[in-house]
């Protein structure tokens, strides 16, 4: 029934007429999202309905909390080889991960985007609020997007609590990125074949404090993939 803040219940069996049972309102049931949704658009007909079970109680089944390793850099400077390593190791010693890599996110739930400024930042908010999901469900997130914008990786960072959002810059120079051109993206951007290439005709914005930067040119995965696994 109805029950102010801290309104009372007694539990009554009806052959005996016996009071089995007794019990106090302490804490409404939000019907608020919690704080790191609040900040969002949505519309005032649309409530957040908070499930009982809690991202607590899914870590806790796992052993592990959700995190989101956030990898972003130039095309072929690493991204997806490190996203991939990452998760062998992690795999390995027992955690339950999860792998979004841009290539692949663009064949289904973003096959709808281009390359625009508007269309990268809307991939990376989908993005973003996936891996917020599979964070919610205690699963480790790993992500290999460009996502070039400064202020995308702000909004995605802000869906997560301090410490579960770990920033990789995987900064590797232009000039080697263009050297390696394992799609031979590069050469078409030059060759004006390609439009809105990150770091030929379409800007990268440096991350100004990532948790970790790394130089696949001039350390080794195995020990970059070590620094990560520390972090975690
Ligand atoms: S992001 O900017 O929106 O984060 P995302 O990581 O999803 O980009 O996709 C980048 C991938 O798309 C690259 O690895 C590359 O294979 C491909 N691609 C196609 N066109 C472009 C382009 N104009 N700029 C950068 N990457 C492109």
């Amino acid at each position: 029934r109805v029950s102010p803040g801290t309104g009372s219940f007694i539990v009554i069996d009806r052959m005996t007429n016996v009071t089995v049972g007794a019990g106090m309102v302490h804490r409404m049931l939000e019907s608020e999202p919690p704080y790191e949704y609040r900040t969002h658009d949505s519309k005032a007909e649309v409530v957040w309905n908070r499930s009982s079970v809690t991202p607590e109680m899914r870590a806790h089944i796992k052993g592990h909390a959700g995190k989101c390793i956030w990898f972003t850099g130039l095309s072929g400077a690493g991204k997806s080889s490190l996203a991939n390593a990452l998760e062998i190791e992690l795999n390995r010693r027992g955690y339950h991960t999860m792998l979004l890599d841009g290539d692949n996110i663009r064949q289904g739930l973003c096959k709808d985007l281009a390359m625009s400024e508007a269309d990268r930042t809307e991939n990376i908010r989908r993005v973003g609020e996936v891996a917020k999901l599979f964070a919610d469900a205690g699963i480790i997130v790993i992500t290999a997007f460009i996502s070039p914008f400064r202020s995308d990786r702000a909004v995605a960072r802000e869906l997560f609590t301090d410490g579960d959002f770990i920033e990789v810059h995987v900064d590797t120079p232009l000039a080697i990125c263009e050297q390696r051109d394992p799609k031979g993206l590069y050469e078409k951007a030059r060759q004006g074949k390609l439009k809105d290439f990150t770091g030929i005709d379409s800007p990268y914005e440096v991350p100004e404090n990532p948790e970790i930067a790394v130089n696949t040119d001039v350390q080794n995965l195995e020990d970059i993939i070590t620094r990560i696994v520390r972090m975690i």
